[in-house]
């Protein structure tokens, strides 16, 4: 049985990866700044502050995959939480490169998380490619560093791969629940102008490309953690409407209140190009959730 560890894994995308993983018989650790206890899953403690984490959980690692980080969505972005927004992700993969060294382990691959945030907070028609370089604001700065250091995997020899992640739709977890409350009252209205693009992709297939990269050796590098399909905000709030069957669209949300309510952070939701999925497609990688109206219907109907 091969040993997966999730660092971040009692998240969203990390929960969810855990329960896959383990259907497919893998054996899954998951590492957490807090102790729990789980029949499914076994638990281990790390503090990125301090830099230390249970001598324990990395031992016999056949995988390790990267989901640790402070979620920006959910606070306002001061110059604390901007330090810990990057300190979570990149100084995480420190310990873990160290810890590897300490322990002379070297598991098969490392697959990290990264945001399409990488190619910064714009609104463009053109199409971001895993290749185009990264945006000069907070969410461009933070993918740097994040990934510079999820590159020093590659000089201990491990195979690194990076999935550039686009906004995950899951009915409990993320940017659905918040945008379904609206919706079911009539009021899916689209975000500032709605032109701005929205980059998405079903929880089950980021999860299944989580898996796809850890099983096929062939995959190594970046590669856009994105559905094929292009769609604006005022599209995906069209889909979000027919699919509750609510005819109702009530005027968009103004650009003013969501600066007031979440200041710097109002970029995440009021800015947006298209993303490219075409690499991780040509690598063999089979999206079960393509267009918006299939994931939607499987997400809230089911
Ligand atoms: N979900 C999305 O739409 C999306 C989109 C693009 C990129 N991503 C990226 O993918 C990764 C996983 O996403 P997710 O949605 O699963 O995130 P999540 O639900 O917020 O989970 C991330 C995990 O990171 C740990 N964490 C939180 N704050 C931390 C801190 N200050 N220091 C260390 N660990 C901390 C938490 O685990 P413990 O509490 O157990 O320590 C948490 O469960 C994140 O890096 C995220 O930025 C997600």
């Amino acid at each position: 049985m091969k040993r997966v560890v999730i660092a971040g894994g009692s998240g969203a995308i990390g929960s969810h990866l855990a329960k896959m993983l383990k259907a497919k018989g893998y054996s899954v650790a998951i590492l957490s700044r807090f102790a729990k206890q789980s029949s499914d899953f076994e638990y281990f403690t790390w503090n990125i502050d301090t830099k230390t984490i249970d001598p324990n959980a990395l031992v016999g690692a056949d995988a390790i995959v990267h989901l640790a980080g402070a979620n920006i969505g959910e606070n306002r972005w001061t110059e604390s939480f901007k330090r810990e927004v990057i300190s979570s992700r990149a100084d995480a993969v420190s310990i873990l490169a160290t810890e590897l060294k300490r322990l002379n382990i070297q598991p098969k691959v490392f697959v990290s998380a990264s945001a399409i945030g990488y190619y910064g907070s714009v609104t463009t028609d053109k199409i971001f490619t895993e290749t185009d370089p990264p945006g000069t604001d907070f969410l461009g700065q933070v993918g740097t560093i994040w990934e510079n250091a999820v590159n020093e995997f590659k000089s201990l020899n491990i195979r690194t791969v990076i999935l550039r992640t686009g906004v995950v739709l899951d009915k409990s977890s993320g940017a659905l629940p918040k945008l379904l409350k609206p919706a079911k009252f009539g009021l899916a209205s689209p975000i500032g102008s709605g032109k701005q693009f929205m980059p998405w992709i079903h929880i089950e297939d980021i999860c299944r490309m989580y898996i796809y990269a850890i099983e096929h050796p062939e995959i190594q590098g970046v590669y856009n953690g994105v559905a094929p399909e292009f769609l604006t905000n005022s599209q995906f709030m069209k889909a979000l409407a027919k699919v509750l069957n609510k005819k109702t669209f009530a005027p968009r949300v103004p650009v003013f209140m969501l600066r007031l309510m979440l200041g710097e952070g109002a970029t995440i939701v009021l800015d947006g190009s298209r993303v490219s999925a075409e690499k991780i497609r040509k690598a063999g990688f089979n999206f079960q959730f393509s267009e918006i109206y299939s994931a939607l219907n499987n997400l809230i109907k089911h």
